[in-house]
């Protein structure tokens, strides 16, 4: 772990990670897409064309025109070492959930995901344990909404680099264990979830970056510390901005973000009588397998 770029006291890692890095940063959402003929058996160049994409910047666009139902899902993110299935609320019995507008009066009316409104800025699971943080991540769009619904999408490592080169302390700030806590979720005085601290960036057994974060103001308690407070307001800045490195995205039929959990975020939509969104979310504990 201590050769990883992403520890904060490795500086010359770190640069040449930099330099490497900001060499191949796709220039557009266009240069992220793979067309795939048949997502059950995808071709060995059609997957190495999306683990390099996911190699330079942990997202790939796939784009089918077959059929695709839930087990072809599965079978295509097996591809890439996406394997064991987080099983939240709402996911089917394998763990896939349908992610959809929902007329039932029940919980799913009072979680963003299954209404028609915007999301802010996180990465999936954020209020998860630490031992069963989501590090891959699929998103496959089964239908689109009539209008709306855009995703965009940013490299989590690009997002540390900004605020590694602003200020090396604020990412030492965002790796503190303590940083940011999802206060426990209860409904009907029950509590359904407990609270959840963690870090934002932390480093896995291999080297690799991972993200827990969430943009949403309420319900979300950060350290109260000056650097703290400072990264994350820089960290909101970068989000905000219009920078190159925010890929913007409507996922068409057939299309799909496979990803190590980047940020990401969610306009609001409309659905008409032909056109309801409709978005299989798979969410692993696996990282996608990375190609040499
Ligand atoms: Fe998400």
């Amino acid at each position: 772990m201590n050769h990883s770029p992403f520890h904060p006291d490795n500086e010359s890692a770190y640069q040449q990670w930099r330099r490497q890095k900001l060499a191949q940063v796709p220039a557009s959402v266009e240069q992220l897409i793979v067309e795939v003929k048949d997502l059950k058996q995808p071709a060995a160049a059609e997957i190495s064309a999306i683990a390099e994409r996911c190699g330079r910047s942990n997202m790939a666009v796939y784009a089918t025109h077959g059929d695709v139902d839930k087990q072809a899902l599965m079978t295509f993110a097996a591809c890439f070492g996406l394997k064991r299935l987080d099983r939240n609320e709402g996911a089917d019995d394998v763990g896939i959930t349908a992610l959809t507008v929902s007329d039932d009066a029940g919980w799913r009316k009072t979680y963003i995901p299954y209404t028609n409104r915007a999301i802010s800025w996180h990465t999936d699971g954020y209020y998860n344990t630490l031992e069963q943080q989501i590090r891959g991540l699929v998103l496959h769009c089964e239908r689109a909404a009539e209008e709306g619904g855009e995703n965009a999408l940013m490299d989590h490592e690009l997002a540390w680099l900004h605020l590694r080169d602003i200020n090396p302390d604020y990412i030492r700030a965002l790796m503190q264990p303590d940083v940011m806590m999802i206060p426990a979720n209860e409904v009907d005085d029950k509590i359904v979830r407990p609270d959840r601290t963690g870090p934002v960036f932390s480093i896995d057994q291999h080297g690799y970056l991972h993200m827990r974060y969430t943009a949403r103001q309420r319900n979300i308690l950060w350290k109260d510390d000056v650097l703290t407070q400072e990264a994350v307001a820089a960290l909101q800045e970068l989000l905000n901005s219009e920078s190159a490195w925010i890929y913007r995205a409507t996922l068409q039929p057939g299309q799909g973000l496979i990803c190590n959990n980047v940020l990401h975020d969610r306009t609001g939509f409309s659905d008409s009588e032909q056109h309801r969104r409709l978005l299989y979310r798979l969410r692993f504990y696996d990282r996608m397998k990375s190609v040499a």
